[in-house]
């Protein structure tokens, strides 16, 4: 039987990660885990319970109260669920994304999310897309890719995928909304978004998705041979 490999994908917010992670998975059988929807998904958790997200001790209290997990949809696709419910549509709204950057920085949090990320890495056959997957979740992944793409090609991504789901929202929000989350996530202190030199660097700014899968799959099929 072929050999299985991890495939670690990070980068900056809304660069198409998930889309690639996807299509990899996908076409590879493999096991599709959105780390950051995990995040969002407990960032939901505190804003429903009206826990102050800058209080780190309350949130690590809060934390204790709940679980995370993943479900797969009718279309076979994996849904982000909290204490067993889908939460997959409320986590992508803007006010979990105002939110997610300052509770993803708290060290408790980060160490359960990456606890179960782990786990369901361990047998290996999952793609994976975050922050911190290449440098901290899965340092031996066969394959780490960073990708990146420019901050107008990424605002403009998120507020039409935004905006076709019916949100209420502006571009200037939007693009606020990623500066501010890639500030926090590439600067904080527990695993900051760190481009190594073991990453290949994907920049999508003017890649259509099938060249970008392309010339993913390749580096994908040369990790699975070993070289
Ligand atoms: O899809 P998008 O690029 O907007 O972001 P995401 O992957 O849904 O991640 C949301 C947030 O979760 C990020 O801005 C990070 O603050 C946090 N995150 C993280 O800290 N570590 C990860 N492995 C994944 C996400």
């Amino acid at each position: 039987m072929e050999k299985k490999i991890n495939i670690a994908i990070d980068g900056y917010s809304s660069c198409g990660k998930g889309t690639l992670a996807k299509a990899l998975a996908k076409a590879l059988g493999y096991v599709f885990i959105d780390s950051g929807a995990m995040y969002r998904a407990v960032t939901l958790h505190m804003l429903r319970a009206g826990v102050d997200v800058n209080d780190e001790t309350a949130v690590s209290d809060a934390l204790n109260a709940l679980q995370i997990g993943f479900v797969n949809n009718a279309d076979n696709l994996s849904e982000v669920t909290l204490n067993g419910v889908s939460v997959e549509s409320e986590i992508r709204n803007i006010e979990v994304a105002a939110k997610v950057s300052e509770v993803a920085k708290i060290q408790s949090v980060r160490t359960r999310m990456v606890a179960l990320q782990r786990a369901i890495g361990q047998s290996k056959g999952v793609v994976m897309d975050g922050r911190d997957i290449g440098t901290v979740v899965f340092p031996e992944a066969e394959l780490k890719l960073f990708m990146t793409a420019s901050p107008a090609v990424r605002a403009q991504r998120r507020f039409d995928e935004l905006i076709a789901k019916g949100d209420d929202v502006t571009l200037e929000s939007i693009a606020e909304n990623l500066q501010h989350r890639d500030l926090i996530d590439a600067s904080r202190e527990n695993s900051p978004l760190t481009l190594t030199n073991d990453y290949r660097v994907l920049d999508n700014s003017d890649l259509s998705k099938e060249a970008q899968f392309d010339l993913a799959m390749d580096w994908a099929k040369k990790a699975i041979a070993g070289n």
